[in-house]
């Protein structure tokens, strides 16, 4: 055996545990947490499908956009909620290594910026080329931001195909961290996101 092997850990021995953090989330923000998570997950796929689709008048592709716009919608109100919460509560709990906290401080702030520029992008979108924004299932509209304007719908469109680029990095990053966490640095950021189900018999 040589000296290296002799002081390597085994790789069966589990790593030391941070010490467990408070639970730094209410139930309600953990709840908020994955309910953007599947509206995300459903804009992604819906945005991605809008793409790939090239006729602007198919049955299809109005279905992808209602999906798309409805989700969008969804997400900007869970998101202004979830930014109201936050600012009135403690922000996550501190690591104890400063570097760390602060990029994922920085990242989800990243996260929150994206998610709003890009819904307010979608909005403009629609305005610009004529259409209200509708809240379904009531008739109603939201307010028109812009008036049509042909030119500001190219302009928007990019914008919104960039800051959805943006928004994919973001997302790595922010899901590749969470995973380190829980697979290599073993501690309990990911636990204190984990949805709180209630038990009947306690
Ligand atoms: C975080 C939220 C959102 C994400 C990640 C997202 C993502 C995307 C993506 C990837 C596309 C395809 C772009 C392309 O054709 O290359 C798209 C298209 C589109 N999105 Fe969104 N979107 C979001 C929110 C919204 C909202 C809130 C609205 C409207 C209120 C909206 C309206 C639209 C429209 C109208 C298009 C089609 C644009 C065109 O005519 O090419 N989006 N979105
Ligand atoms: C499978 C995917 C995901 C996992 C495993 C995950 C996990 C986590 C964890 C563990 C935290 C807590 C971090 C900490 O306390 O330091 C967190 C926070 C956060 N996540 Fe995610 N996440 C995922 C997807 C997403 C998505 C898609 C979004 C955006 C819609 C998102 C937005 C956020 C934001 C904004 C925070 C910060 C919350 C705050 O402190 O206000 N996450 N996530």
């Amino acid at each position: 055996m040589n000296a290296a092997s002799a002081t390597a850990r085994p790789l069966a021995q589990p790593l030391a545990p941070l010490p467990v953090r408070t639970p730094a989330y209410t139930s309600a923000q953990i709840a908020l947490h994955w309910l953007s998570v599947s509206l995300m997950a459903a804009l992604v796929l819906s945005g991605e499908i809008r793409h790939l689709l090239t006729s602007q008048t198919t049955v299809t592709m109005r279905s992808v956009m209602v999906v798309h716009i409805g989700c969008g919608m969804a997400l900007l109100a869970v998101t202004l909620a979830r930014a109201c919460v936050r600012m009135t509560r403690r922000r996550a709990a501190a690591t104890g290594f400063r570097m760390q906290d602060a990029c994922a401080h920085a990242v989800h702030m990243a996260i929150y910026a994206v998610i709003l520029g890009e819904c307010l992008l979608g909005w403009i979108i629609v305005n610009a080329k004529g259409f209200a924004v509708p809240l379904p299932g009531t008739g109603l509209e939201f307010p028109r931001l812009v008036a049509a304007d042909p030119a500001l719908v190219i302009t928007a469109i990019w914008a919104h195909e960039v800051l959805a680029w943006m928004m994919y990095g973001l997302l790595a990053l922010h899901i590749a961290a969470a995973l380190w966490h829980h697979y290599i640095s073993r501690d309990d950021t990911l636990a204190r996101m984990r949805l709180r189900v209630r038990n009947a018999r306690s």
